[in-house]
């Protein structure tokens, strides 16, 4: 376990939240979130890498972590939250989930509010937050997506998946008010074949949602990926000079360029009391 850091509660600043969501299963949402937070790990980032999946979890698997406890604990009363942070590589610290935990598929919209309220209490000094999104509209999409300032949708170039991301993003805009989207082309073959994937879902979105998608890059489809997942590590890690690592430090260089939240958003969000306090500073 790693030791929880100990900034003075004052001096604890906004943290950038971004979830990473896709509805389709297997179109690479957990391999884009841990080798984005090891990126941004890697470039001095204090990254949070939360297993969102909370039936299915397997960021710790992904990255050959050995949790003793899980979110599922956290639930039960048995742990804190802050009992269940891992080093992960790069400095990442990982808050895992449990695989196969059918109670926490019955989570109400309250109970995930509660889990979101004690991230405040968390004694760490990350500055990004990034949610390992589960596949589907469960209640934990829709409130983890709804509780991060960015919101993350990763395709694959096939209709059902274009599909489902666009049904993705038409119910956090309809049930959650999100309204950006960023959208990340995963499985690619060439850039210009994400810029078309991008392209085919702003089509889509333009004909029946007022939401903003902003592209993000691609990820090409790469072996040493699958690879790395053999291997149980982030291939930014494993072969950081395979051309998903280059595409992942590129996507990592343009989420550090985000602007950083500063002001409440007005419901429940990660960290909002930081964001509470950097409003009330600035007045
Ligand atoms: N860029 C890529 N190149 C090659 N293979 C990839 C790539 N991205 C993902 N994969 C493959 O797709 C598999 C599924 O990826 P991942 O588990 O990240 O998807 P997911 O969307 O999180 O799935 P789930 O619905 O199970 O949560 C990986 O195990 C890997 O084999
Ligand atoms: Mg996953």
């Amino acid at each position: 376990m790693q030791a929880a850091t100990s900034r003075p509660f004052a001096e604890r600043q906004p943290v950038q939240t971004v979830a990473i969501a896709g509805g389709k299963g297997g179109v690479g949402k957990s391999n884009v979130a841990i080798n984005l937070a090891v990126a941004m790990g890697s470039s001095g980032h204090e990254v949070l890498l939360v297993d969102g999946d909370l039936e299915l979890g397997n960021v710790d698997r992904l990255l050959n972590l050995r949790p003793r406890h899980n979110l599922k604990h956290v639930f039960s009363g048995a742990r804190q939250l802050e009992e269940l942070v891992l080093a992960g590589p790069k400095g990442v610290s990982v808050i895992p989930s449990d695989s196969g935990a059918l109670e926490m598929a019955r989570l109400s919209q309250i109970e995930h509010a509660g889990l979101i309220g004690l991230f405040s209490e968390l004694p760490t000094d990350a500055d990004t937050l990034i949610v390992d999104i589960a596949t589907g509209l469960s209640e934990s999409v829709l409130s983890f997506c709804r509780a991060a300032r960015e919101v993350i949708v990763v395709v694959v170039d096939e209709p059902t998946a274009l599909q489902d991301a666009f049904a993705t993003i038409r119910v956090l805009h309809e049930h959650c008010q999100v309204r950006r989207f960023r959208v990340v082309a995963n499985k690619t073959d060439s850039s210009r074949h994400g810029l078309d994937l991008y392209a085919s879902l702003t089509q889509m979105t333009d004909r029946h949602l007022d939401v903003l998608l902003d592209f993000c890059g691609s990820i090409p489809f790469d072996p040493q990926l699958k690879q790395a997942v053999c291997q149980q590590q982030a291939v930014v890690e494993a072969f950081p000079r395979s051309p998903a690592a280059l595409a992942f430090r590129k996507l990592s260089g343009r989420v550090a360029r985000w602007p950083q939240p500063q002001t409440p958003c007005g419901h429940i969000e990660f960290f909002v009391e930081r964001l509470i306090q950097a409003d009330a500073s600035t007045r």
